[in-house]
């Protein structure tokens, strides 16, 4: 079956997040909506069939992720990253950011160092922020138009802290982080005794030719000191439901965080999140090649449009998703103006940098290409009107 990416589908009116609240964010609802990490594409078939089948038994108490649910997540695991695990292993998390925070809460307490690399995914800052932890920043370099961990500098600040928090790919602009650095990462944690958490919820959205590592399968130590969360929901366009995954090798660190979330029965799931994780799983291989293979165009398109175009903005560009970074600060314009330049000049709505890190991303901005190549297309002739 071929699928048809280039639809563009109303989501206006449907409390959707991106369109349905440009006016509160952004001022006004006549924006091109690329900022909020989702696609604008339909989700798959054998997804809305698994869903429409569920809702047809009309009974809608309480579920639990069953057998088939198991079974489709661990094969999705070993034949993608070559983690051979046993279901006891996983647990299901409602939410990626709501597992991060119970990790958080679990395995730190108020005060407790913990590290980030920027720029990156505003809950990674918020979270430790808003729970009273320590943050501390490592800034990432770019080298060569991709981000690249300055090691000196994340040795030192990793010093005293408790937690690292990984973005593997890396949001924003999915740089998939390669075997050597996986390892370095672990070294460095391992000696720090630095526990990690590896949120890889976009790499099942890895752009060939690249590869994702899952970062427990890089070394031992990393196996032993982490805690991986996947999910579903990036891949197939259904993080509307919340439903995700947690694996942790390491049998102590298991129990603990496992034990955590039963005992506060923080971690359960509506009955669409299983049914949904279960058919994208089990059937998703096909629709997922020929999405990707639809992103790639979407990110060939920006960059040949910003080299012939607008060479003056830097790009970071994804390796991995649909997120990509975008400089300005080759433009005589001050934050305030770039912002406003985008949303009254271009109509559009972009992610502002400063909050994947502070001040010095304050002329950078993230743009979502999860949509059909008509509106990337008509968003890039906007944006170099409006510069
Ligand atoms: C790195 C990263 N983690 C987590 C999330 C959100 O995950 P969830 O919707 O499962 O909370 C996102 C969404 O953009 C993300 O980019």
């Amino acid at each position: 079956m071929q699928y048809n990416f280039d639809e563009i589908i109303e989501r206006r009116g449907t409390d959707c997040f991106k369109y349905d609240a440009l006016k509160q964010l952004y001022g006004r609802d006549d924006l091109v909506p690329m900022w909020v990490a989702d696609m604008d594409f339909r989700s798959p078939d054998f997804v809305m069939d698994a869903i429409r089948k569920r809702c047809d038994h009309e009974v809608l108490g309480y579920g639990m992720p069953g057998e088939g649910y198991w079974q489709a997540v661990t094969s999705w695991l070993a034949l993608h990253y070559g983690i051979q695990i046993d279901r006891d292993h996983l647990h299901f998390i409602p939410g990626i950011v709501a597992g991060i925070a119970y990790a958080l809460l679990c395995f730190t307490e108020v005060g407790d160092k913990v590290l980030v690399t920027t720029p990156v995914y505003p809950p990674f800052i918020n979270l430790p922020k808003g729970s009273g932890r320590t943050l501390v920043c490592s800034p990432l370099k770019v080298v060569d138009g991709r981000f690249a961990i300055d090691f000196d500098d994340f040795e030192q600040r990793i010093e005293g802290c408790k937690l690292f928090i990984m973005s593997n790919p890396h949001n924003p602009a999915g740089t998939v982080w390669g075997e050597e650095v996986l390892r370095r990462i672990a070294e460095i944690c391992e000696h720090h005794n630095v526990l990690v958490i590896a949120d890889e919820i976009h790499a099942d959205l890895t752009l060939p030719p690249h590869r994702h590592i899952s970062y427990s399968t890089v070394c031992e130590a990393a196996a032993r000191h982490s805690i991986t969360f996947m999910a579903p929901s990036k891949t197939f366009n259904i993080a509307g439901l919340g439903s995700s995954v947690c694996y942790i090798e390491d049998e102590a660190l298991r129990k603990r965080f496992f034990g955590w979330l039963d005992t506060l029965g923080v971690a359960g799931g509506n009955i669409f999140a299983f049914t949904a994780a279960e058919a994208a799983f089990a059937h998703g291989e096909e629709w997922l090649r020929q999405m990707l293979a639809y992103l790639g165009d979407n990110v060939a398109l920006l960059d040949t449009f910003l080299r012939e175009r607008l060479p003056r903005v830097k790009a970071v560009l994804p390796e991995a998703s649909y997120l990509a970074w975008l400089d300005f600060s080759d433009y005589p314009y001050t934050h305030e103006e770039l912002a406003a330049r985008l949303v009254d000049k271009a109509r559009l709505a972009l992610n502002d940098g400063t909050t994947f890190g502070g001040a010095d991303y304050s002329r950078c901005f993230r743009m979502n290409l999860g949509c059909p190549h008509s509106v990337l297309q008509k968003a890039l002739e906007a944006l170099a009107q409006s510069l």
